[in-house]
């Protein structure tokens, strides 16, 4: 990684990718704030990276304040933050009003949080960079998982919203979109048509984590460790009936067994 990531914040960090770019930033020699909503995996990742740990709430404005305000006292700086952090919600329209708010909090405000408290610094002084863990689900979809789909689409639509706004301003905005990686998100409990659909060519969070490095020396907006899903992402855009109609094929799959 280019020296001038020599000071990184990222979300989400006590576990699977956000770990995984936590390893791999500190053995290229940067300083790393590690941050996750679980301190015990926060103060382990930074514990072994040498990093700082910093447990917070990525979907609590005044957290993500402290964690941006801690990564200028303790590094000088932040020349990368990667807003990392998010939740897998699955269910349809019927999932909860809470489980859709916490959805919207956490892959969505997050982001919006970790903006506003950057921003001024950044456009102040040096400029940086902000690495927005979103989903193929936000180019795509995810059947299974409304509210993933639905927030994740948001959190790239935000994400694109910035970089327009600032690229001629020192910002640089990247929009990470993995499929199936090979984490807690995935592995954990309960199984479901998203997880199945996530399994199918999942990576390893180590092999996304060197992805990213090879995209922070470069520019490009979209991060695409799965190659296919820029295939998939223009037959959606170029005939988005035909697509729909291959996904919903995918669905009664799914609905024929689960009947079967
Ligand atoms: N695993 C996949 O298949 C996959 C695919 C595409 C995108 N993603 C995205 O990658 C990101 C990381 O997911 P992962 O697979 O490593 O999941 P994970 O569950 O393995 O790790 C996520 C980490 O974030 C922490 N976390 C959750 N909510 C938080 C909050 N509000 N504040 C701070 N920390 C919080 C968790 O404690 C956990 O340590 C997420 O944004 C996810 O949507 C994952």
């Amino acid at each position: 990684m280019s020296a001038r990531f020599s000071r990184v914040v990222v979300t989400g960090a006590g576990g699977g990718i956000g770990a995984a770019m936590a390893r791999r930033f500190a053995a290229d020699g940067a300083r790393v704030v590690v941050n996750d909503l679980d301190a015990a995996a926060a103060q382990r990742v930074a514990a072994e990276i040498g990093g700082l740990a910093v447990p917070g709430d990525a979907a609590s404005e005044a957290d993500v304040r402290r964690l941006v305000d801690t990564a200028w006292a303790e590094l000088g700086g932040c020349d990368l933050f990667c807003a990392n952090a998010g939740i897998l919600t699955a269910g349809s329209a019927d999932a909860p009003d809470a489980a859709w708010d916490t959805a919207w909090q956490v892959n969505v405000m997050s982001h919006v949080y970790a903006a506003r408290a950057l921003l001024p610094r950044w456009l102040d002084g040096e400029g940086g960079r902000l690495l927005v863990t979103v989903s193929a689900a936000g180019l795509l979809t995810l059947l299974g998982s409304a509210p993933y789909s639905v927030t994740k689409h948001a959190a790239l639509g935000f994400a694109e919203w910035l970089r327009a706004t600032y690229a001629h301003r020192g910002i640089t905005v990247q929009a990470l979109c993995p499929q199936g990686v090979n984490t807690a998100m995935m592995t954990g409990d309960g199984q479901s048509a998203s997880k199945t659909l996530l399994a199918a060519g999942a990576l390893e969070p180590e092999d996304v984590a060197e992805t990213v490095v090879k995209a922070l020396a470069g520019d490009s907006f979209l991060i695409l460790p799965h190659p296919e899903v820029a295939e998939f992402y223009q037959r959606r855009a170029t005939d988005p009936d035909r697509w729909l109609g291959g996904m919903n094929k995918i669905q009664r799959g799914f609905d024929a067994a689960a009947a079967s």
